[in-house]
């Protein structure tokens, strides 16, 4: 459990303890409005040499008044998207290592709400942190559009690598081989890409320009 709140966060953890007690639960301190606390929790993680296979960006605030955080940013933007965002950046790394050597696949959850359907609209640095036309229902509707859109960008960016991490390390795809994929599944390739004399052909001219180099 990440938490700005240690001793909160130690009765939610004997509470865990009580019900289950061979439950592992550890607490490290972690202020998502705050870019030092971030990146200190995330060098102390990787120190730990601790694996990730899930990441859950849950934190959450909704404030009527108009705040900013330690680095001066407006609070909802700042913890509820900006923090989640730099943290997910710094772990991505032990998460692909961990997807990697435990041959999983790692899941980052970003915790978004029906809010973001009442963004503000424009563009943010019109509104960011201007205290004048401020209004909680639209920070806090902006900084869950956010949660969704840093979800759909991360996910389009991980995608491009993905069959092939698949086909690299999943062990249901053992023994198989020659196939053409998309999408992490079987596909069907061109006709001209299973043409076996045209593969011949190629081969030989390939072999043709190579040998004497
Ligand atoms: N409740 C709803 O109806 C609802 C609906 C849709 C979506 N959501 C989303 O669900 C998520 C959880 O919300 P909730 O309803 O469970 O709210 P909550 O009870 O207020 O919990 C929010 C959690 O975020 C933590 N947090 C806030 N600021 C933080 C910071 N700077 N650093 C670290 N932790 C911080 C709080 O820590 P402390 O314990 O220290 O305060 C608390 O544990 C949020 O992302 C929220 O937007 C909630």
């Amino acid at each position: 459990m990440a938490v700005r709140n240690i001793q909160k966060a130690i009765q939610v953890k004997e509470t865990i303890l009580k019900d289950t007690p061979d439950a592992k639960v550890d607490v490290m301190e972690l202020d998502l409005s705050s870019m030092a606390s971030i990146r200190n929790f995330a060098a102390k993680y990787r120190s730990l040499g601790l694996p990730l296979h899930i990441l859950i960006n849950n934190a959450g605030v909704l404030s009527p008044q108009f705040k900013l955080s330690k680095d001066n940013i407006e609070l909802h933007f700042a913890t509820n998207h900006l923090g989640h965002f730099l943290l997910t950046n710094l772990l991505l790394e032990t998460m692909k290592t961990t997807s990697y050597e435990q041959n999983t696949e790692g899941r980052i959850i970003n915790v978004s709400s029906e809010g973001h359907r009442f963004a503000y609209s424009g563009h943010l640095s019109d509104y960011m942190n201007n205290e004048l036309s401020y209004s909680s229902i639209y920070a806090y509707g902006l900084s869950k559009l956010a949660n969704i859109l840093h979800a759909n960008e991360l996910a389009r960016l991980l995608k491009g690598a993905a069959t092939t991490c698949y086909l690299a390390l999943n062990p249901q795809v053992k023994g198989v081989t020659g196939e053409y994929f998309v999408d992490s599944n079987f596909a069907k390739p061109s006709l001209r890409a299973k043409d076996q004399e045209l593969a011949k052909e190629l081969w030989e001219f390939s072999m043709g320009l190579t040998s004497s180099k």
